[in-house]
């Protein structure tokens, strides 16, 4: 198995000049070797970044499916597939076998045929942390719809948004969810994005909580019954390589969310083999990624990449602080967890409840320790290095983005010498550059600058849904001939990459990648709000929190400020959701500008986080006097 378990630094650099003198020798082989065809292509890979249009392996044709599922079936088929781990510890865990994933998995494929999905059809996934959650992802890539996930976590408002922009077919959702000692009504936000959308026909619903909900007659129907009477034999639809798999939004700067889409071969191929590689992923391991298939760490990491390396893949339907802080580590120890990956915002919240939850939990069994999602801090890495891995376990920093579907700047456990806070290398194929303001790459060590890639990956996101052009701007106009990340990057004496975080309005918060505009508009729709900016600052726990700064219309009347920032963060949630409340609201006269009208947030930035001694140049703006109001009123 060429290449497939990197083990030392030596191979490391060998293999990874081998993927980038010719990268289409390097992943035709893994390609050839670690995959299910149903035909080969005629060419590994055509692109070009002016277009920007990126192909891999044209003239494949393939089914995901079979590569996650069918083909492990007669060497693993009694392995556990997914280990679903619910939310009240009191429950039991569900193993599912690879086999029995296939039944489940082709059950539900044949009721989305049944209901009329079809190869090409959008349809949106809105479901908590069940195995109905990976089973439906997997159903619609039997069956070739593309799937929509929206995490549970978002309003009816935002859910909606997403449906229209893809205008999806069926919406597939549960009655409702548990989440610590809550439940969420998740049927009744659907109900209530699906008046403002009319591409929906049905909606299939899982029962989780057993609740009483409203069903509207021949649009919604209970999943159970459908899935008793249908068959567990389901053909595979045969995909080309570019065919798109799924579609995942995630926020820009400006604007609406971004409906990244993704295609099959290259993905599957890209996050299978980094899978393997960077958690050093045997075939005994259980493996345990702490995120939510909601964002792309699930997509990539819980389901497709490990699936299709026959893995046993955890699902954790809960929080780390229910029933108290020792869940995760009481996770770790009943299901003799080797791999874990997590983000640092979790790290973070259960580093601050000390260690005893620790001790009295067997964590032997951890092998790899894995981060993602927002830059560790140094203090965050340590105590996840002493006292989660004993000095043991190395940590995989993994820097990647929902548009590059896979793991890109990252530690190879074991092989890759690890060093606080830094993402250290590229991986495999990976080219990355730092660039400066004017353009130009900067070669060399000990250098900062902005991230770009400079050569197609396989498992990047090819456009963005219904917006080429977009795509284009977004991610190809800053810097020529390259993607541009927006993150920014500093490279160490020995070529080590530190992420030092978004150059651009997106704001991670816990991370959760969250762009400003549609938290601005939230705001901005309270009757009493002129304007308004939406800034990040340091957080203990969040890594950044988000600070308003809002200008009120001149009525004349005086306003309660603490009833007004209850209102405004109600908004918020309503329209977003709960993740994107604002920390700090401060009221201020107006917001600084530039001559054109453009906001200046890096004033507002500075200000928020106490960081006044220098500001910069402010006599070009248009109103220079309003920072000092501002800042009188902080300090
Ligand atoms: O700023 C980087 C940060 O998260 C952004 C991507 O967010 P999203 O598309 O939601 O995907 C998150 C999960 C892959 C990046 O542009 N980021 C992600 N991983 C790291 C990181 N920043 C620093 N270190 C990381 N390991």
């Amino acid at each position: 198995m060429s290449n497939y378990h990197i083990k030392h630094l030596e191979e490391y650099y060998q293999v990874y000049r081998k993927s980038v003198r010719n990268p289409e020798v390097f992943w035709e082989e893994i390609a050839e070797e670690h995959f299910m065809w149903r035909k080969k292509w005629d060419n590994v890979l055509s692109w070009d970044f002016t277009k920007p249009e990126v192909k891999w392996f044209e003239g494949a044709q393939l089914n995901i499916t079979e590569n996650c599922i069918d083909r492990h079936l007669y060497t693993r088929g009694d392995k556990t597939a997914i280990i679903f781990e619910p939310n009240d510890p009191k429950e039991s865990a569900e193993h599912i076998t690879y086999k029995q994933l296939h039944d489940r998995v082709c059950r539900f494929a044949n009721v989305l045929k049944e209901k009329g999905i079809k190869k090409g059809d959008r349809v949106c996934i809105y479901l908590p942390m069940i195995p109905e959650l990976a089973i439906s992802v997997l159903a619609c890539a039997r069956i070739g719809a593309i799937h929509s996930v929206v995490f549970a976590g978002f309003s009816a408002s935002a859910l909606a948004t997403r449906i229209k922009d893809s205008e999806c077919k069926m919406v597939i959702t549960s009655d409702g969810s548990f989440r610590g000692s809550k439940t969420i009504d998740l049927k009744g936000i659907v109900d209530e994005a699906l008046d403002e959308c009319d591409t929906v026909q049905n909606v299939l619903v899982a029962n989780r909580i057993d609740s009483k909900i409203k069903m509207k007659e021949g649009r919604d129907y209970w999943l159970e019954p459908l899935l008793d009477v249908a068959s567990t034999d389901c053909e595979p639809e045969i995909m080309n390589a570019e065919d798109p798999l799924f579609i995942l939004y995630t926020s820009g700067s400006t604007g609406k969310p971004k409906g990244m889409v993704h295609t099959t071969a290259g993905y599957m191929v890209y996050t299978a083999y980094t899978f393997k590689n960077v958690f050093q992923y045997r075939e005994k391991d259980v493996y345990w990624c702490t995120a939510d298939i909601g964002w792309i760490t699930g997509h990539s990491y819980i389901v497709y990449g490990p699936l299709c390396n026959g893995a046993t893949t955890i699902m954790f339907e809960g929080v780390p602080s229910y029933p108290d802080f020792g869940r995760f580590w009481e996770i770790v120890e009943k299901h003799k967890v080797n791999q874990f990956y997590t983000a640092p915002t979790a790290i973070r919240a259960l580093a601050k409840e000390g260690v005893d939850h620790l001790e009295k939990h067997d964590l032997s069994s951890l092998k790899v320790l894995g981060t993602v999602g927002e830059p560790i801090n140094e203090e965050a890495w340590h105590w996840y290095d002493d006292n989660v891995g004993k000095k043991k376990a190395p940590i995989v920093d993994t820097w990647w983005q929902t548009e590059t579907g896979g793991i890109m700047i990252t530690p190879i456990a074991f092989a890759t010498p690890t060093k606080p806070t830094y993402a250290t290398l590229p991986f495999i194929g990976i080219q990355p550059a730092l660039m400066d303001e004017n353009g130009k790459e900067i070669k060399g060590n000990q250098v900062d600058g902005r991230l770009c890639i400079k050569f197609p990956w396989p498992s990047m996101a090819r456009t963005i849904w219904g917006n080429h052009q977009r795509y284009k701007d977004t991610y190809f106009a800053a810097f020529e001939n390259k993607y541009f990340t927006g993150d920014g990057a500093l490279r160490d004496e020995v070529g080590y990459y530190r992420i030092t975080g978004r150059v651009d309005d997106v704001i991670i918060v816990s991370g959760h990648n969250l762009g400003t505009a549609p938290i601005e508009d939230a705001i901005n729709e309270h009757p009493a709000v002129a304007e308004s900016a939406i800034v990040g600052f340091p957080h203990d726990i969040k890594g950044n929190a988000l600070y308003g700064y809002v200008t009120l219309k001149e009525t004349g009347e005086s306003r309660n400020h603490d009833n007004l920032r209850k209102e405004i963060n109600q908004l918020i949630t309503e329209q977003v959701g709960p993740i994107a409340k604002l920390d700090k609201i401060q009221f201020t006269a107006g917001l600084p500008k530039t001559r054109s009208g453009k906001i200046m947030r890096r004033i507002l930035r500075k200000i928020a986080c106490k960081d006044t001694s220098n500001l910069g140049d402010t006599s070009t703006l248009l109103n220079p006097e309003i920072v000092k109001g501002i800042m009188d009123e902080v300090l």
